[in-house]
């Protein structure tokens, strides 16, 4: 079976950008399940939590995460997966990713995930009480489903993904 890493982490801790250079640097697919959502709701994510709601993000969210990890199982090559910093908090993702073997954090400075997001793509920033709130409920969920964390407070873009692509070549040389 091929390697699957998949990167989780809250909101700003650089999961797209790393998990694509990651993924290029090992000569792996990449797949990020946020723009993946987009294109299933026919609309962007502030717009879904605006009109439909946040449940109904939720739901897509899960259906693209559940077929990636099932696209992942399947594929002949490596792949890394960025998941959205709320993935991990619907129960049957949760579930399986509890199920993965290669689970990695991105671990970032909340000051860092605060500057990072406020750009007005994501509505769960909007609020800067909720978004602390958010950054802290997560943690636990984060650190018990990862097998790895990575520190990337205080670290280069470049930096990290080193670490990534090292964690990625230990584990799957031993396995
Ligand atoms: C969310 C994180 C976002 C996106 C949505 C909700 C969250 O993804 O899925 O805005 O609940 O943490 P990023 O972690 O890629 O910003």
């Amino acid at each position: 079976m091929a390697s699957c890493l998949i990167l989780i982490g809250f909101m700003g801790s650089g999961k797209s950008v790393v998990g694509r250079k990651a993924a290029a640097s090992l000569g792996w697919d990449f797949a990020d399940s946020d723009p993946l959502a987009e294109k299933a709701m026919g609309m962007t994510i502030s717009e879904a939590f605006a009109t439909r709601g946040e449940e109904y993000f939720r739901s897509i969210e899960e259906t693209v995460v559940l077929d990636l990890l099932d696209q992942a199982a399947a594929a002949g090559v490596g792949m890394v997966i960025s998941l959205g910093g709320g993935a991990v908090t619907i129960p049957r993702v949760h579930q399986r990713l509890a199920l993965q073997p290669l689970v990695v954090l991105l671990d970032q400075d909340f000051d860092v995930s605060r500057n990072r997001t406020q750009n007005g793509r994501r509505p769960l920033a909007a609020d800067p009480v909720r978004f602390r709130e958010l950054f802290e409920a997560r943690q636990g969920v984060y650190r018990e489903l990862a097998q790895f964390t990575v520190d990337a407070r205080g670290k280069s873009v470049k930096g990290v993904v080193a670490d990534v692509i090292r964690i990625a070549r230990e584990r799957t040389q031993t396995t």
